[in-house]
């Protein structure tokens, strides 16, 4: 393997090469570095050490468990993370999905930094500016090592303190077991009448999950760590998350003190022995869901205009031949970068037509929904950084370059992104 060059997709073997990551090298001419990295200096509000190890059971833990430790910091607040490994061969990264790091700390192997191998380990530094419900984990040989556990969740909170219970439900199937924070089944939320619960769901699986809460009324409140403007309730009705998403929900607990968050499969966190709902069979449609409001940038004003059409195709890929997907027709990695200047005002129309449902994640930006279909949004600005586009769907965004860097934007059934799913961003 040569050195800052990506082997396969970013997904799979990146090198342990000695030469400078690509994003802090080349590529980005006229750029001052700074600009692509964290704060080098300050003491940081909030310092972790991750210390990542593969069991012989093929698990991967981070601090002795998985999902690893729940990192919370306040809006605005230094963040200093010690990434060490402990035995992955593999070796390891840490990305901090949905937070729009500087690039160099976003943690793509073969991108921005090389793997960490085993006996050494990375600083990732970064200010958190927007608050939100986030999730981290590897991206090096992400297929496996985010199936195998090696995840955690990432809350950043407003400065002001929020009352009531502020609970991550972070979920995962392990072999084939649907697990919230880790456990299968119904575990308790500690939450009594009259509270406020705030549950921020991550999706960490391959595929879209199915949430609904009973018990009370509830809202969406946030999607991928941006706020839902005026958000009615929904009860009765289920969410979807992305996989790599966040939704964050909130509901008072009733009277009775009864109320739980299902999220398929049995699995459920259960307030005062409240028993399961039927599945609800209405979703709630981000596309009309809350009301309008600003987007502070004007989508009409486009300055640039790509298409991003995914399909499939026979080909090769590292010398293996199959059938592939394929970006704009093209097989990775011959797709041609989408280049983007500072300050871009950037539209992208993705469609899909390769019969499979794909969750596309952009690093290092959030967009906005225009329009699914044809049909315009006309709900609450729908920001996100993980977004379904199911077979035959064609969604227009909208977001502004305004993160410097080379970004991947790629499928999060992160096997996909090992057979091609994967495309960069990246700033003249
Ligand atoms: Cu959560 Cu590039 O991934
Ligand atoms: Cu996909």
């Amino acid at each position: 393997l040569i050195p800052g060059t990506y082997d396969m997709a970013t997904m799979g073997y990146a090198d342990f090469g000695g030469g400078p990551a690509v994003g802090h090298a080349h590529g980005t001419g006229g750029l001052s570095v700074d600009t692509l990295t964290g704060p080098s200096s300050g003491k940081p509000d909030v310092t972790v050490v991750l210390t990542a190890r593969r069991g012989s059971n093929g698990r991967y833990t981070l601090n002795g468990t998985s999902p690893g430790p729940e990192i919370r910091a306040v809006k605005g607040q230094l963040v200093q993370v010690t990434l060490v490994n402990d035995n992955v061969s593999d070796g390891v990264t840490l990305h901090w999905h949905g937070v729009d790091v500087p690039n160099g700390e976003d943690g793509v192997a073969g991108v921005t930094q090389d793997a960490v191998r085993p006996g050494a380990s990375f600083v990732y530094r970064f200010t958190v500016q927007d608050a939100g419900t986030y999730w981290y984990h590897s991206h090096q040989v992400g297929h496996e090592q985010v199936r195998q556990g090696l995840f955690g969740a990432l809350v950043v909170t407003e400065p002001v303190f929020a009352e009531g219970i502020d609970q991550v439900v972070q979920v995962h199937t392990f072999d084939g077991r649907r697990t919230v924070n880790g456990r299968a089944g119904e575990s308790a939320l500690d939450a009594h009448a009259g509270q406020t619960v705030r549950a921020r769901v991550i999706n960490t699986d391959a595929g879209p999950l199915r949430v609904w809460v009973s018990g009370a009324p509830y809202r969406i409140v946030a999607i991928d760590g941006r706020i839902v403007h005026e958000p009615s309730d929904i009860t009765g009705k289920s969410i979807i998350v992305t996989a790599g998403g966040r939704v964050d929900l909130t509901f008072e607990m009733p009277a009775s003190g009864a109320a739980r968050v299902d999220v398929g499969a049995g699995a459920a966190l259960v307030a005062g022995g409240a028993a399961a709902a039927p599945e609800p069979t209405e979703v709630v449609d981000f596309l009309t869901y809350g009301t309008r409001a600003e987007l502070g940038f004007d989508p009409a004003k486009a300055t640039r205009n790509f298409d991003y059409r995914i399909g499939r195709r026979a080909g090769f890929l590292d010398g293996k031949p199959g059938l592939w997907w394929s970006i704009n027709g093209h097989l990775f990695p011959d797709v041609p970068m989408f280049m983007v200047a500072t300050g871009d005002i950037v539209r992208m129309t993705i469609g899909n037509t390769s019969g499979e449902v794909h969750p596309m994640h952009l690093h290092g930006h959030h967009a906005v929904v225009l329009s699914r279909n044809g049909v315009a949004a006309t709900g609450s600005p729908w920001w996100f950084d993980s977004l379904d586009v199911g077979d035959d769907e064609t969604y227009e965004i909208a977001f502004v370059a305004d993160n410097p860097g080379i970004w991947v934007d790629h499928c999060h059934n992160l096997q996909h992104a090992v057979d091609g799913l994967l495309a960069h961003l990246a700033y003249t």
